[in-house]
């Protein structure tokens, strides 16, 4: 009997949403956490009182003592990266040991990856991603070509060794032949490799017998996505996304669970919409409406401290978002960024340059460029929303924002931060799925 109180906690946008503060929140009702996708291209931050995390790839349920943190098969793992975290962790006073599991199958993040991705950043000019730089194309590149290391090979060094250095050398001849880059030092690479290995080889556990078993008998689990639909390797605004799949169906597939293990999902969207790297962005707004949603939101990358892109909410990728996950709830975060803006734009359409209905986010990259977003404007409100803790409080523009969204996009809004703190949260309405959510996160009913 599969328990249907598991939940899905994913990216509805390009990434960025605040997944980490509403898995955070969240996870104090799950026996695990489980992460299912990317690698330490993600950053999920999380503050406790003045204490501020940033993971990459730990699941965010790690500040809860009690949580399981279990990682997918479908993930990309630098193993230096992963011990970094561990350790920073550790600094904190929070101890990953016997909570922490990873997937044999995960596939192992290389330096040469990473030398890879950026050297190919390098030479595509104008057509660059954007990436992160840190390896994961060619990492998730590597699992389809069929010659990439997957973790189970952490707690076989000789085996390790061997296969790491082969890899490594075609990489080098990659990167020289093809973009006269500088090839990696594989001696340096392997002692660090086998160093990690050392320390990471008693994580290396199967997982899906651990859902499996924790669901059978009522402990719900909580899945959290990295990224978001729109950075989806099929979904997403290809080629500009990332090279996993951000929907939460891949979670049964990472994991080996079968999709009836997977609970109701719940995308966190921004109040507004940002992006990092490049790709079409059609409601970016380059003038002080962007720039201050920037400054006010400090929307700088948690991993790479890129200046994100910022514009208005995009309902008509966010509707795309709701129908090709399957969403049933939104956390809207940062609507405290939108406090004293007199108008709110928010796009209900798109069109092509001239003037002619564009049906939904297209899958050409090039039409999506050049789209003229279609908005409907609404008034901003002169009371804060920073802080508010009870739908009561919110001011009567900030309440007219929320219904209007959950209008254009069919599903209700349940969660809405107000601040990047655990308290500064509310939870809204009657739905079923904010029923279940008020005793997860102690939020008051008002
Ligand atoms: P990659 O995942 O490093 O290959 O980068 C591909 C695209 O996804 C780039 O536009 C990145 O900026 C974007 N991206 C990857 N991970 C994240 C994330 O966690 N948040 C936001 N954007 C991301």
């Amino acid at each position: 009997m599969v328990d249907q109180h598991s939940m899905m906690v994913i990216g509805g946008q390009w990434g960025d949403e605040g997944k980490g503060k509403v898995v955070d929140l969240l996870s104090g009702g799950f026996s695990a956490v489980v992460r299912y996708n990317g690698g330490h291209n993600a950053g999920h931050t999380v503050r406790v009182g003045d204490r501020k995390f940033a993971l990459h790839l730990v699941p965010s349920g790690i500040i809860h003592p009690g949580c399981r943190c279990l990682m997918g098969a479908g993930l990309v793992i630098d193993p230096t990266a992963l011990l970094r975290e561990i350790d920073r962790l550790a600094e904190e006073g929070i101890d990953v040991g016997g909570r922490l599991f990873l997937s044999p199958r995960a596939a192992i993040l290389l330096p040469t990856h990473r030398a890879l991705d950026l050297a190919r950043e390098g030479v595509r000019g104008d057509a660059r991603i954007g990436t992160t730089g840190r390896g994961i194309g060619p990492a998730y590149q590597d699992v389809a070509q069929r010659r990439c290391l997957k973790a189970w090979i952490l707690t076989d060094p000789a085996a390790f060794e061997t296969a790491a250095r082969s890899v490594m050398e075609q990489h080098n001849r990659e990167l020289i032949t093809l973009y006269d880059a500088e090839p990696v030092d594989i001696e340096a690479a392997v002692d660090e490799l086998l160093s990690a290995a050392r320390r990471l080889a008693p994580t290396v556990r199967e997982i899906g017998p651990d859902i499996r078993r924790l669901v059978d008998v009522g402990k719900p689990i909580l899945f959290e996505g990295a990224q978001g639909v729109l950075l989806d390797v099929h979904w997403g605004t290809y080629p500009f996304v990332t090279s996993s799949s951000c929907l939460p169906a891949f979670a049964a597939v990472s994991c080996g669970i079968g999709a009836r293990y997977l609970g109701p999902v719940l995308a966190v969207m921004k109040a507004y919409t940002t992006r990092v790297g490049a790709g079409p962005f059609p409601t970016e707004d380059f003038g002080p409406a962007g720039n201050g949603m920037r400054e006010r939101g400090a929307e700088f990358g948690t991993t790479t401290g890129r200046p994100r892109r910022c514009g208005w909410f995009d309902a008509v990728a966010a509707r795309h978002a709701v129908e090709v996950a399957g969403i049933d709830a939104v956390a809207l975060t940062k609507i405290d960024v939108l406090d004293g803006m007199e108008t709110l734009k928010v796009c209900v359409g798109y069109e092509t340059p001239d003037g002619r209905p564009v049906a939904g986010v297209p899958a050409d990259a090039a039409l999506l460029e050049s789209i003229k977003p279609r908005y409907v404007d609404l008034p901003g409100w002169e009371g804060r929303t920073e802080g508010v803790i009870t739908e009561a409080e919110l001011p009567a523009g900030a309440v007219g924002y929320l219904q209007f969204l959950e209008e254009q996009l069919g599903v209700p809004v349940v969660i809405v931060s107000t601040g990047p703190r655990r308290e500064e949260t509310l939870v809204r309405g009657s739905s079923l799925f904010a029923e279940r959510l008020r005793p997860l996160i102690g939020a008051r009913s008002v």
